[in-house]
């Protein structure tokens, strides 16, 4: 009986390691160190990512996508992410201040 809850845990705390929301407050998704290039605070010329909410960051970069909004960089940036994938770096750069 002993062994059977070890292994249940165990298998629970696999799982869990692998969801979404666990995923992305570790490791950045594809793509997302690479807005801190720019976006990293040092160039004024740069528009600050810091203190803006995960669907401000997603709905700029669905803006540039589509054409909506207009952009010198970042509609050909935000063309390379699919929306999983924009949400994803949307959501990591919100929680991890990685793009200042
Ligand atoms: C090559 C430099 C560069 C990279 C890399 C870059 N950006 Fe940008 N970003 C810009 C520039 C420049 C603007 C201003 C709009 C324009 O001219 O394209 C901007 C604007 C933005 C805005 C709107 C900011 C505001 O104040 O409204 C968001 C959100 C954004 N970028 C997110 C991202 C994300 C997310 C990534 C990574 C996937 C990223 N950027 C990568 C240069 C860059």
């Amino acid at each position: 009986m002993r062994d059977c809850v070890i292994a249940v845990a165990a298998t629970l705390a696999i799982t869990c390691s692998f969801s979404a929301a666990a995923w992305s407050q570790t490791a950045p998704p594809a793509g997302a160190t690479a807005c801190s290039g720019c976006h990293g605070g040092r160039d004024s010329a740069m528009p600050s990512l810091q203190g803006k909410s995960a669907s401000d960051i997603e709905a700029a970069m669905t803006a540039y996508r589509t054409g909506a909004r207009e952009a010198t960089v970042m509609d050909r940036i935000a063309k390379g992410f699919g929306d999983s994938e924009t949400r994803a770096i949307a959501e990591w750069l919100a929680q991890n201040g990685a793009a200042r």
